[in-house]
C-alpha cells in the first residue's frame, strides 16, 4: 500500500486522468481522497463511480483563487495534491480570440499558483505537488503556439518551484495523446479513428490510457528522490 494513511487532493479529478489517478490511489491504501473540479455534477457522478467513503469533494474552477481556497478550507492536513485541470481550446494565435487564450492562461499559469498558494501551508514537508502539462511542450506544430507556450510554463514551474517550498517536492506528467473525454469531446464522431491514428505514429503502436498516466503520477508522488522534474509519457513518439 503505498499511500497508506495519506491524503491526495485532485484538483480535476471527477474524469479522465485525474479520476484514474483518485481511483489507484484509493486501491493504493490513501487515507482519503479529495477531488475538485467545476462542475457539481460531474463531481458527484466520480463519486459514485469510486463508491468510497474515503472520498470527499469541493467545487471549484482552479483559476478561481477564493473558490480555491474555500474548497481547500475543510482539508487541515494533505500529503499530496496532483492537478489535473485544464480544457484544450486555443487554435492559432491569429484567429484566437483574446478570451479563450486568457482561459489557458487563467487555468495553467494562474490556476496552478493558486494551488500552490493555497495547498502549500496544508502539505506535509514530506509532501508533493504534481502538475499536468502536455507532450506539445517537446514537439510543437502549427496551430499550437499557445498551448506550447502554456505547457512549457508549466514544465518551467515545475523546475524553479522546489527552491521555494522544500522539501515539499514538486514534479510534473506530460502525456501525449491520452483516450479521456477530454480528447473525445475534442475530435468528436472521429476519436477513434484520430487515436488509432496517433497509436500509429508512436513506436508502442497506440494511444496511452488515464490508467497509465495515473501510474506515473504515482510514481512521482511516491518516489522521495525525485523533484523538480518532468516525466514524458508518450509511447515513444517524441521523436517520431
Ligand atoms: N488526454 C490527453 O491526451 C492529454 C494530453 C496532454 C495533456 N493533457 C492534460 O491532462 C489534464 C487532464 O486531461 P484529461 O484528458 O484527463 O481531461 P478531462 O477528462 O477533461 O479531465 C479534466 C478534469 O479537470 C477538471 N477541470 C477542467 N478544467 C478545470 C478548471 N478550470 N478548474 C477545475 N477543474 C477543471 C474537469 O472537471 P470539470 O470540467 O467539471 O471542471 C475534469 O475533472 C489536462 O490538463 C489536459 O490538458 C491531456
Amino acid at each position: 500500500m503505498k499511500l497508506d494513511q495519506q491524503h491526495l487532493v485532485v484538483v480535476g479529478g471527477s474524469t479522465g486522468i485525474g479520476f484514474a489517478t483518485a481511483r489507484l490511489a484509493l486501491a493504493e491504501g490513501a487515507s482519503g481522497v479529495t477531488l475538485i473540479g467545476r462542475s457539481a455534477d460531474k463531481l458527484a457522478t466520480a463519486k459514485e463511480r469510486l463508491a468510497d467513503d474515503r472520498v470527499s469533494t469541493g467545487v471549484a474552477d482552479v483559476s478561481d483563487a477564493a473558490a480555491l481556497s474555500a474548497a481547500f478550507a475543510p482539508l487541515t492536513s494533505i500529503d499530496h495534491v496532483y492537478v489535473s485541470a485544464g480544457t484544450l481550446s486555443a487554435g492559432p494565435i491569429a484567429v484566437t480570440e483574446p478570451a479563450v487564450y486568457a482561459q489557458g492562461v487563467n487555468e495553467r499559469i494562474w490556476g496552478n499558483l493558486n494551488v500552490v498558494r493555497v495547498a502549500v501551508p496544508k502539505l506535509k514537508p514530506s509532501g508533493s505537488i504534481t502538475f499536468t502539462s502536455g507532450m506539445l511542450s517537446q514537439r510543437p506544430s502549427a496551430g499550437t503556439a499557445i498551448t506550447t507556450m502554456l505547457a512549457s510554463g508549466v514544465e518551467g514551474l515545475v523546475r524553479a518551484l522546489p527552491f521555494e517550498i522544500a522539501p515539499i517536492r514538486v514534479n510534473a506528467v506530460v502525456p501525449g495523446m491520452v483516450d479521456t473525454p477530454l480528447i473525445r469531446s475534442l475530435v468528436g464522431d472521429n476519436t477513434d479513428a484520430a487515436l488509432a491514428a496517433e497509436g500509429k505514429r508512436v513506436p508502442i503502436g497506440r494511444a496511452g490510457t488515464a490508467e497509465e498516466v495515473a501510474d506515473a503520477v504515482l510514481f512521482l508522488i511516491t518516489n522521495k528522490y525525485i523533484n523538480g522534474e518532468s516525466l514524458y509519457l508518450h509511447g515513444g513518439g517524441r521523436y517520431a
